[in-house]
């Protein structure tokens, strides 16, 4: 079973890896549009398998899709990422080019792939890539909301002084400052994390959570790789593994949470057909107040894709 990533830089290379060293799957493709540049990346890879013991095979691609035909999954991390200063919307320019033609490229090789998307502005690009590729909504989704939840666990288990392992949480809307971290919906095993922390101290968590990504674009100068990586990762490992995983997941809601039109991180069923089911959680006034902050965001940056598509 083959897997392809388009785009070998920071996070496409360290999701190669992740799949590669848990063998996900049997084949991964590595694609870049640089000369030589995925070849590399994949064959360092490779070379990691006797140290590490796995037998997935790393192939790299200087922008040949024949490479990647018959993928069952494909990643597209191409494109620029944010400097100091920038929003991930400024990205938009450029990325949105990007993805439309690796899109193209992707689904003419590979017509049955689920399609999961990290380049930014990430629920724009989810949706440049859903309009261009024609597949259904559920086999297109962006991943954010795993690396999201992510570093709010994180930053809970520090301050806890507990296992991450422990955090469970859970996100809604779009992947920028308007995200909805869920307090009503964080356990640490079970117990509600509203038990084991002062209020004041889980809404500083929740702040930093929200701009995680610039905290670490300021001290990098770029942003980050190896969690985002690792998260996409996940992703594809609960597709081919059909683990019926519920995650965040930036997809086409189509009415639920009384929200058409617009792309947004949910909590899904992820499994072998993709996106198997939308979980619809009973929001409270504040939350659904928190939600439609994020989707009116997220619909302006569609607009804007949508001018530069005429
Ligand atoms: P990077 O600059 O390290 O890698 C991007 C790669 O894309 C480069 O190697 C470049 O040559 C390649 N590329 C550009 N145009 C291409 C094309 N037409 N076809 C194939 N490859 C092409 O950037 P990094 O750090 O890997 O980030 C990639 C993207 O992921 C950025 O847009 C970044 O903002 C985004 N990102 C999204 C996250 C999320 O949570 N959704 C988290 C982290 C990054
Ligand atoms: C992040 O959150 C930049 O979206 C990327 O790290």
């Amino acid at each position: 079973m083959k897997v392809t990533v388009v785009g070998a830089g920071n996070v496409g290379a360290t999701c190669a890896d992740v799949l590669a060293y848990k063998e996900i799957a049997n084949e991964v493709v590595l694609l870049d549009i640089r000369e030589g540049f995925a070849e590399g990346k994949a064959l360092d890879i490779w070379q990691k398998a006797p140290i590490d013991l796995y037998d997935t095979r790393t192939v790299g691609s200087t922008n040949d899709y024949a490479k990647t035909a018959g993928s069952e999954v494909v990643v597209i991390t191409s494109g620029l990422p944010r400097k100091p200063g920038m929003t991930r919307d400024d990205l938009i320019g450029t990325n949105a080019g990007i993805v439309k033609s690796v899109t193209e490229n992707v689904v003419k090789h590979s017509p049955n792939a689920i399609v999961i998307v990290v380049s930014n502005p990430l629920d724009v690009m989810t949706y440049q890539a859903h309009i261009t590729s024609k597949l259904p909504r559920t086999k297109v989704m962006g991943m954010a909301g795993i690396l999201d939840t992510a570093r709010y666990r994180a930053f809970l288990a520090e301050a806890l002084n507990v296992s991450p392992k422990d955090i469970q949480a859970m996100l809604l809307g779009g992947h920028g400052d308007t995200m909805v971290p869920l307090p009503r919906y964080t356990t640490v095993s079970g117990i509600p994390v509203t038990e084991l922390i002062a209020k004041d101290k889980l809404n500083a968590i929740i702040e930093r959570t929200k701009v995680g990504g610039g905290e670490l674009v300021k001290l990098m100068g770029t942003s980050a790789w190896y969690a985002p990586g690792s998260a996409a990762a996940q992703m594809v490992e609960a597709i081919v593994r059909d683990q019926r995983r519920i995650l965040p997941v930036c997809i086409q809601l189509a009415g639920e949470y009384g929200i058409k039109d617009c792309y947004l991180g949910v909590p899904v069923v992820l499994g072998k057909n993709g996106v198997e089911k939308i979980i619809e959680l009973d929001l409270n006034a504040e939350e659904k107040a928190s939600l439609e902050t994020s989707r009116k965001h997220v619909k302006e940056v569609m607009d804007v894709l949508d001018k530069l598509s005429k």
